[in-house]
């Protein structure tokens, strides 16, 4: 049996302080801080006094592999800490954000190990609001949201939805999956190597009307363009994702179009791709679609209709531009022989070849893993082994990195 690679850990080498302030969302910081753990980043928790009452600073350090401080005064606390984990933060997180939190880092105000290292951090901040609704709304939270904004901190959410009093309004702290996707997407915009480029990605497989229930489609589930676009976006790339399947949590900072048939792929890609600095079709568009969708269910009749099929436009080979192409080849034979052809048909930098033939269960649809061939335009080829989707991903994203003007 083949074993399964994990994906590369996309925070590995990084450190990250979890400001965790008082709010009943402060039990949801500790799956956080087990997640930012998951993608490799050391974490290091500043909790307020009041945060230490809603999630005790005793959990966290069973959690993480950094420091845990929340007295400012505890004697085994070594002294200058928050300078200390301020200096070595690769990014800081506060959450959940409670409203005197917001105010006191939009003050400047250092009270509190969590205030204390805001302050003597230059890393850049990211803030995940949590409180009631009315409470969010009150100009004097809006004035302090405002102003950490224009002061460069990302504010991730709020999200709309139940409050811990019950009732249903805007302030709600995103998920955590969402703020560690915020993480990544805040260490990527400051120094990942694609900051300032914006990539299109497309990912799923179109569905082309047979009738209003029936479609022509195919087994994609859009985890590879996912890949692609979750690791464009943790190496700083403003990404914009069109897709055909619905994406999973975690996509903080992709910009998510959502389409169905070939022909709407391709006008959300003529539409998003003037400026852009990389495309990436790893969607399977249909290359035939029906030439009318029946406008009713079409009936069992005792005779099976005949269905006409007509030709879709290629998307990617319509795109012109300075932009980098590049395109996958879906193959069941002759891989290297056919996908090598579309490289010059379709006008692409380079093509990325996997073999979708049932004989390998782990690669191609719906799998987490994929095993591919990347055909250049000048001839080159380059056989990779068997990795994880995200790691296909990173490398397709070296060689665009490599085609960019830095
Ligand atoms: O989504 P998953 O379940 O993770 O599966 C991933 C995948 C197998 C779908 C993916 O890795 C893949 O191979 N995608 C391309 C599938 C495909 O359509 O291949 P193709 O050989 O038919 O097309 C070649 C290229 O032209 C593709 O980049 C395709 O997006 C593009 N194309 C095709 C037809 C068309 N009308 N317009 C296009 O732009």
């Amino acid at each position: 049996m083949v074993e399964t690679p994990s994906p590369a850990a996309p925070l590995r080498d990084k450190r990250v302080v979890l400001g965790v302030s008082g709010s009943i969302a402060a039990y949801k910081a500790f799956e956080i801080a087990r997640r930012l753990e998951d993608c490799g980043a050391v974490v290091d928790v500043a909790l307020t006094p009041n945060a230490d009452r809603f999630a005790p600073a005793f959990t966290f350090r069973n959690l993480v592999s950094g420091d845990v401080a929340v007295d400012m005064w505890a004697t085994d606390v070594i002294s200058e800490l928050h300078v200390e984990m301020g200096r070595r933060a690769d990014a800081f997180v506060v959450a959940p954000a409670s409203a005197t939190t917001l105010a006191k880092l939009a003050q400047g105000i250092g009270d509190s190990m969590l205030t204390l290292t805001a302050l003597a951090t230059t890393a850049p901040i990211a803030v995940a609001p949590a409180m009631d609704a009315r409470m969010y709304a009150n100009a004097a939270v809006q004035q302090n949201v405002e102003k950490l904004r224009a002061r460069g901190v990302l504010v991730a959410g709020p999200a709309r939805g139940r409050l811990a009093s019950g009732r249903e309004g805007l302030g709600r702290m995103v998920e955590p999956v969402e703020v560690v996707g915020a993480t990544r997407a805040l260490i990527g915009r400051h120094a990942g190597d694609l900051r300032s480029k914006h990539v299109v990605v497309t990912a799923g497989g179109t569905r082309e009307a047979i009738d209003p229930v029936r479609f022509v489609g195919n087994h994609s589930t859009g985890k590879m363009g996912f890949a692609v676009a979750e690791a464009a976006r943790d190496r700083g790339a403003a990404v914009t994702l069109i897709t055909t399947q619905e994406p999973p949590p975690g996509m903080f900072g992709v910009v998510i179009r959502r389409v169905t048939s070939a022909a709407e792929m391709k006008a959300a890609v003529d539409e998003r791709v003037a400026g852009t600095d990389a495309l990436v079709m790893a969607a399977a568009v249909a290359d035939y679609r029906p030439v009318e969708a029946a406008e009713q269910k079409i009936k069992k009749s005792g005779s099976a209709p005949t269905i006409a099929l007509e030709e879709t436009a290629d998307i990617v080979a319509g795109v012109e531009g300075k932009l980098v192409k590049v395109g996958f080849a879906a193959e069941t034979e002759d891989l290297v022989a056919n996908a090598r052809k579309k490289v010059e048909a379709k006008g692409l930098d380079f093509i990325v070849a996997n073999d979708v033939s049932e004989a390998d269960a782990n690669s191609g649809f719906g799998t987490e893993t994929n095993q591919v061939t990347v055909l250049d335009r000048d001839g080159g080829s380059e056989q990779l082994p068997l990795l994880h989707k995200y790691d296909v991903a990173l490398r397709i994203l070296d060689r665009i990195a490599e085609r960019l003007p830095s």
